[in-house]
């Protein structure tokens, strides 16, 4: 049900009609009454469990798989309103960041919760620049990879090694270390992904280069060849600057959840960082912008659109780079990139794909199965049309998304670690296997 507040209020909570913010349950198992309080339009799963049968009963809990009506914490970093197609980091438009911010500075902002002022900008820059550069020893482990080994796979391993190399990083509950560590992730982040591409070609590994910008840099360190110094094409730079504030937080998605629940047994930044990344490699999640350019050169020609449509709508297939989870309308984060496409192919030539995936759109948009679902293209839809035109490959295309995204990983870390409510998270079950049985001797069984 779409929210009918006015925007400016779309944060505070509608206050109830009745002026009584709590529910009145009643358990008609036993006719016993309940009253559970609402805050934030919620109520604590907690609060269930005095509602039983028999006093030895464990209690009501709440049944959620994928956890699809289930807050599990409460945030401050980025708000979404998936009706309206809204994305907003510290309250910040993602329209507004993509076009006025930088992803350093967005990356500051996701992170310590404001705008940096000049001389934090300033410091904040110098110290992420000066953690790119990595222990001599990684190489050996990418030299271990077969060249044709999928990039995340090598990025989800070195980033994972990097916490044998920063034993400090245990020390989470030091705000000093979490600052130091948060400066070599990001800082670090956009090496490993060089160099395991860089590995993949053969080439030889270009160092990073502390004159250019974070983007710049990057594409130093993966396409640098004889030149002494290498010089990003701005536009390229841009592009990947604004799709990198595009990708740096989305609240509870699954990887960032894996960040908080890895993070939560107190195991260091860097393996909850591995964790997180791994998450993001599914097809279903970070792997989608790969999986969607695998779609569009299996789909071929816009004449098969049609017949590809008909396989998705018969559930045979899945049309990848459309859907979400909260996103019931157009990711406002697809409408920037189908912008910045045509700026890429102004520079890099038309990406001939992008005719199929306009007609992908186009059916999608008018078609009932589609519509009725409330499927709209997502942020991965068009993202690989881009880095393709920018000369990647496919496996290096959840990458690109790893890199931005390892800021909210360290903001949705950080927040769950000082959270005063937050603990190790294990959930509960419902148990509907076997009762107790007794052991049967292997001569005895059929
Ligand atoms: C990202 O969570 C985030 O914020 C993620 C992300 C971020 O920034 O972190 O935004 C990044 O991961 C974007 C999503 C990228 N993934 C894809 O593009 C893969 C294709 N999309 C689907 O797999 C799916 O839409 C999900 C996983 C994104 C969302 O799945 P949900 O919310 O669990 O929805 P669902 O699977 O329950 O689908 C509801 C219905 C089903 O049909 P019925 O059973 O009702 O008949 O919609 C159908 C689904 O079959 N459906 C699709 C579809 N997505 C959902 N049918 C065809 N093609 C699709 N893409």
């Amino acid at each position: 049900m779409s929210s009918t507040k006015p925007e400016s209020v779309i944060n505070v909570k509608t206050p109830s009609a009745t002026g009584r913010e709590t529910l009145s349950i009643t358990d008609n198992r036993t006719g016993r009454q309940y009253e559970v309080p609402i805050k934030n339009e919620t109520i604590r799963a907690l609060d269930l469990r005095p509602m039983k049968v028999n006093t030895e009963d464990f209690g009501l809990m709440g049944y959620d798989p994928a956890f699809t009506n289930t807050a599990s914490c409460s945030s401050k970093i980025t708000f979404i309103d998936g009706d309206k197609g809204i994305l907003r980091y510290r309250g910040y438009s993602i329209e507004e960041l993509a076009e006025k911010s930088t992803y350093i500075e967005t990356a500051y902002l996701i992170l310590y919760g404001e705008l940096p002022n000049k001389s934090e900008l300033a410091d904040w820059s110098y110290n992420v620049t000066h953690h790119t550069f990595i222990h001599e020893s990684i190489k050996k482990f990418l030299d271990g990879f077969h060249y044709d080994a999928h990039p995340m796979g090598m990025l989800i391993s070195t980033v994972a090694a990097l916490s044998t190399f920063y034993p400090d990083a245990k020390d989470i509950f030091n705000p000093e270390s979490r600052r130091k560590q948060t400066y070599r992730l990001i800082g670090k982040m956009p090496t490993l992904a060089a160099f395991a591409y860089r590995h993949s070609l053969g080439m030889p590994f270009a160092y990073p280069d502390n004159d250019l910008s974070y983007c710049g840099n990057f594409l130093n360190m993966l396409f640098r060849t004889t030149e002494l110094k290498y010089r990003p094409n701005p536009t390229l730079e841009r592009a990947l600057d604004i799709l990198f504030i595009l990708h740096a937080d989305h609240e509870q998605n699954c990887s960032s959840t894996a960040m908080r629940c890895v993070g939560s047994s107190h195991v260091d930044p860097y393996c909850a960082t591995a964790a997180a990344t791994a998450a993001l490699y599914g097809p279903l999640h970070g792997g989608a912008n790969e999986a969607v350019l695998r779609m569009l050169v299996e789909i071929g020609s816009v004449n098969n659109v049609p017949a590809y449509i008909k396989r998705v709508k018969s559930g045979e297939k899945l049309l990848m780079g459309f859907g979400h989870r909260v996103y019931k309308n157009y990711d406002p984060r697809a409408r920037i990139v189908k912008h910045i496409a045509y700026e890429v192919f102004d520079v890099m030539g038309k990406n001939p794909l992008i005719e199929i995936a306009l007609e992908c759109e186009r059916i999608a948009l008018e078609d009932d199965y589609f519509v009725s679902r409330r499927l709209y293209p997502n942020v991965d839809f068009y993202t690989g049309l881009i880095y393709q035109s920018m000369g990647f490959p496919m496996t290096m295309f959840p990458v690109l998304f790893a890199i931005p995204r390892t800021s909210g990983w360290i903001a949705q870390w950080e927040e769950m670690l000082l959270d005063p409510e937050q603990k190790i998270s294990r959930p509960r079950q419902v148990y509907l296997g076997h009762e107790l049985r007794d052991y049967t001797p292997l001569d005895r069984r059929d």
